[in-house]
């Protein structure tokens, strides 16, 4: 039974630099091209939450030789041809990216693999792969027709496919894009809002080729892919909770440093600028394979704001915490078309909407996002994670601001893509 953690932190103000661990999405991408690639792959700034540490043993125990020596990866392959069926299951943890790139990955391979993860894996919905791969000609079985793990992938040669995203799911694409290099004929992918595009930005790290334009994405099969250097910028989705830390708690001014800001992940940035946050946002490299910002925050006064439409992709990881920040701006916020909330590692609409009333929060839940009305005072109170590092880490958050303590059930589940969290809290006290 997980401990709850106790968070008392009363009157504080937040004050100086920090910086966030590296980015999750990127970092799984770095384990997975570096074992595709023939060739050593360097790694600095991994991100050494259990998430990402889930993909570097599926892929030790696909014979894969990965070296870890604190943020620094290094990564030995022969390239994929020379992966050896594994004789275990593929444990896949917490990590949705995991579970559904490694399903394209694995498809196009001529090996047998089982993959399964915790008890919310075995809720989240992997057709949404599955499918797809399938019109490829991908082999892939498990409980409710492949909809649920554990799932069995018997690799094959795989053939391209056109195929239109029914959902915004960086998952969904990257999957179909790992399967089409190693599918026969050109792979198309069509989104109709751009979601995250960090497999995109480094397949051509890797030496590889693809191209998008209007949405429209195509990749080649049979593609050699060589190993290289990957430097993995800060987490935008981690850094979000100290900007929204910064902006509600009284008397406080955080600098962030080398955070990711990829267009396709930064519609925090744009939502801050709306309702009228003082932050300052520096770019250092714009012509790095992925962007990096020096990002400053100091204590605001906030207006409610409507988030909809093709933001939501670029900011859905963020929507728990921005839901804390709409409980202290003036107005009415309003979240829509954030279905997609409902299949994250838990119901992200029921749990924030739950937990947040909980602190006397003025919220509702609509069908696809929440009305918040602000702003409202919030108490202390007992609160659950529901094993979600977000929704554990949106409590934290809230922690700063309660007139009394909260006590947090099942803490622990923010080191999925936090580990070093509390530390950078207390760093800022
Ligand atoms: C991710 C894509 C998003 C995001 C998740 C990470 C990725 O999921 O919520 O945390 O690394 O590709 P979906 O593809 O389901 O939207």
């Amino acid at each position: 039974m997980a401990q709850s953690k106790l968070l008392d932190y009363q009157n504080v103000s937040l004050k100086g630099t920090i910086q966030v661990p590296g980015d999750k999405s990127i970092s799984h991408r770095s384990i997975m091209f570096g074992a595709i690639a023939k060739g050593k792959t360097t790694v600095s700034g991994f991100l050494l939450g259990e998430d990402c540490l889930s993909t570097i043993e599926c892929f030790r125990k696909l014979g894969v030789e990965i070296d870890v020596d604190g943020t620094n990866v290094t990564i030995n392959s022969t390239g994929i041809d020379a992966w050896e069926e594994p004789k275990e299951v593929l444990y896949t943890g917490n990590s949705g990216t995991t579970t559904r790139l490694m399903l394209g990955i694995l498809a196009g391979t001529n090996l047998h693999t089982v993959m399964t993860g915790d008890a919310s894996i075995g809720k989240r919905p992997m057709r949404r792969v599955a499918d797809p791969l399938r019109l490829m000609g991908a082999n892939i079985s498990g409980r409710a027709n492949g909809q649920f793990t554990p799932l069995a992938i018997q690799g094959t040669q795989l053939k391209a496919i056109d195929y239109s995203m029914p959902v915004a799911s960086a998952q969904v694409k990257s999957a179909i894009l790992f399967a089409g290099i190693r599918a026969e004929g050109t792979t198309t992918v069509r989104e109709n809002e751009v979601s995250r595009d960090h497999t995109e930005r480094m397949l051509k790290q890797f030496g590889g080729k693809l191209t998008v334009e209007n949405g429209v994405i195509t990749i080649d099969g049979g593609q050699q892919l060589n190993g290289t250097h990957v430097d993995v910028p800060g987490d935008i989705s981690s850094a979000a909770f100290f900007l929204v830390a910064g902006a509600i708690v009284p008397n406080s001014e955080i600098t962030l440093k080398n955070v990711g800001v990829n267009p396709t992940r930064s519609g925090i940035l744009e939502v801050f600028e709306k309702m009228g946050a003082k932050m300052t946002v520096e770019v250092e490299d714009q012509h790095a394979a992925e962007p990096t910002a020096t990002i400053k925050i100091r204590t605001s006064q906030l207006e409610a704001t409507t988030i909809e439409g093709d933001i939501i992709p670029r900011l859905i990881d963020e929507i728990p915490i921005l839901a804390l920040l709409a409980t202290q701006a003036n107005g009415k916020t309003v979240i829509r078309n954030a279905e997609e909330l409902k299949v994250k590692e838990t119901d992200r609409i029921e749990a924030v909407v739950t937990e947040l009333k909980k602190l006397g929060a003025n919220i509702e839940a609509t069908d696809d996002g929440m009305i918040i009305e602000g702003p409202t005072k919030l108490h202390g109170a007992h609160l659950n994670s529901y094993g979600d590092h977000r929704i554990g880490m949106m409590a934290a958050v809230a922690a700063l601001i309660t007139d009394s303590s909260i006590e947090l059930d099942d803490a622990e589940c923010i080191a999925v893509s936090y580990p070093t969290f509390f530390n950078d809290v207390s760093e800022l006290i």
